[in-house]
């Protein structure tokens, strides 16, 4: 349960639109080697300490983490890694849901054929116009926010997880079909290329904080969302094999979904790799509209897009759902009403920013940008740094000792090392670095 649960949250629009276009825009292999290498090193021990929190505190995140600071006698400063975490998951959400409702905008599209035997502008163009359209936007986002905001108020979790552990599988699948289309029909070689041929050239302090914002958005790390799912997971089972099994999960889809995009992209001089947002929404219908049978593959493929999308958004709003709950004496349903209204609410401005407010600018941001920046970039970052910190350093040894006990003792050790050692110091400097060159390009 906690794995399908872990995975629902973890594999979503970040693997499958993220990952691509960001790799697109900072330059591709250099890109991806230091994404993985932040998995690896700093992601996965995150991870574990985030789980081990939740299963200690057995609480919403804000209040496991008033607990654990209590029962050590620690300075109320940390309760501050459950509180960063319930405001960025609302700020993600507000984001998160516009993109989904793309993904949902496009299940009719591709039933009704408009991609059929379409080029790369008539794609292109049907994308500018959905942007350019704000009352569909919002038509679109205000469904996928009701989708989340149902489940969540039902409580029928349980039953998400059941439809995630078919159609999680289902997405795989689907995504092996469209890498030998890929492989067929596009560049393959170009792709692979780009993707696993570092240029560190390209690379810059602003795209190592991009990789390092995204490997922490992408395990759904930094907010509570993994903390709140370690909760209700049993005491006698390994975290660190689960959190193995999520990492590897995630990280693969991210990889096919780049494997089935980008040869499309190399094969059609007139994609930019480094497009940005829309080079999910724009390549694929491409090859789906070349496709034998392609309607249904493609209808298919934003179902399961939207269904990953619709699992990780419910992690997203949880943490904050289950403190209205515990602390304000919320019900369910009300708690889920007013943080729902809240995202969408604050989604207008990431709706806008695509078309009335494309030039409105915040330090050289669109608003989507902005929201993007704050979240994926500062706050998961800094509360995952925070996390490092508390679990390596300050929280009583013996707690985290006690509750990693099932696992192997020289990975724990090779764990605390790595959780003292080197994620606060290499989170900061990339934090740091990160920012100053960003900074300095927006002047
Ligand atoms: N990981 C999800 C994705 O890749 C998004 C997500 C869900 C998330 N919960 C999160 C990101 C918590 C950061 C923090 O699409």
């Amino acid at each position: 349960m906690f794995i399908m649960a872990a995975t629902g949250s973890a594999v979503g629009l970040g693997n499958i639109w993220k990952f691509p276009y960001i790799t697109g825009e900072n330059g591709g292999g250099a890109f991806v080697l230091v994404y993985l290498v932040c998995i690896l090193l700093l992601g996965i021990p995150v991870m574990v300490a985030e789980v081990m929190l939740g299963r200690r505190g057995r609480q919403s995140p804000v209040n496991a983490m008033r607990e654990l600071t209590r029962e050590a006698g620690l300075h109320g400063f940390w309760n501050s890694i459950g509180w960063l975490g319930v405001v960025a998951g609302l700020l993600i959400l507000s984001y998160y849901s516009v993109i989904a409702g793309w993904a949902l905008a496009y299940i009719p599209e591709m039933g009704k054929g408009t991609f059929q035997g379409a080029g790369v502008v008539e794609s292109q163009a049907f994308f500018d116009a959905l942007l350019a359209d704000k009352s569909r936007l919002l038509a679109w986002q205000s469904l996928f926010m009701v989708l989340t905001v149902g489940v969540v108020a039902c409580g029928v979790v349980k039953g998400l997880g059941v439809a995630v552990r078919i159609l999680m599988p289902l997405l795989f699948v689907l995504l092996l079909a469209m890498l030998v289309f890929a492989y067929r029909e596009g560049d393959f070689a170009a792709a692979a290329t780009f993707l696993f041929r570092p240029d560190f050239g390209a690379l810059t302090g602003r795209s190592v904080l991009e990789a390092l914002g995204h490997s922490f958005f992408t395990l759904s790390l930094g907010m509570g969302s993994i903390m709140a799912y370690g909760a209700y997971m049993p005491a006698d089972a390994s975290i660190g094999k689960t959190v193995l099994v999520v990492a590897l999960l995630d990280t693969l889809v991210a990889l096919m979904a780049g494997m089935a995009i980008f040869p499309i992209v190399f094969a059609n001089p007139s994609i930019n790799p480094a497009a940005g947002p829309e080079l999910l929404f724009v390549s694929l219908p491409v090859a789906f509209g070349a496709m034998p049978g392609g309607l249904l593959v493609g209808m298919l493929f934003f179902i399961l897009v939207t269904i990953a999308a619709w699992s990780s958004a419910i992690s997203l709003i949880e943490p904050g759902v289950a403190w209205l709950i515990e602390q304000r004496g919320f019900n369910r349903f009300s708690a889920n009403i007013l943080l729902g209204l809240m995202a969408w609410a604050l989604g207008l401005g990431t709706i806008l920013s695509f078309n009335d407010w494309s030039g409105v600018t915040f330090g050289g941001f669109t608003f989507f940008a902005a929201m993007d920046f704050l979240t994926s970039r500062i706050m998961l970052p800094l509360t995952g740094l925070f996390i490092a910190i508390f679990v390596g350093w300050v929280m009583p040894r013996m707690t985290a000792k006690s509750e990693l006990n099932g696992d192997n003792s020289k990975m724990y050790g090779l764990w605390l090392w790595v959780l003292r050692y080197i994620c606060p110091p290499a989170i900061g400097v990339v934090l740091l670095v990160g920012l100053y060159d960003t900074f300095a390009a927006a002047n």
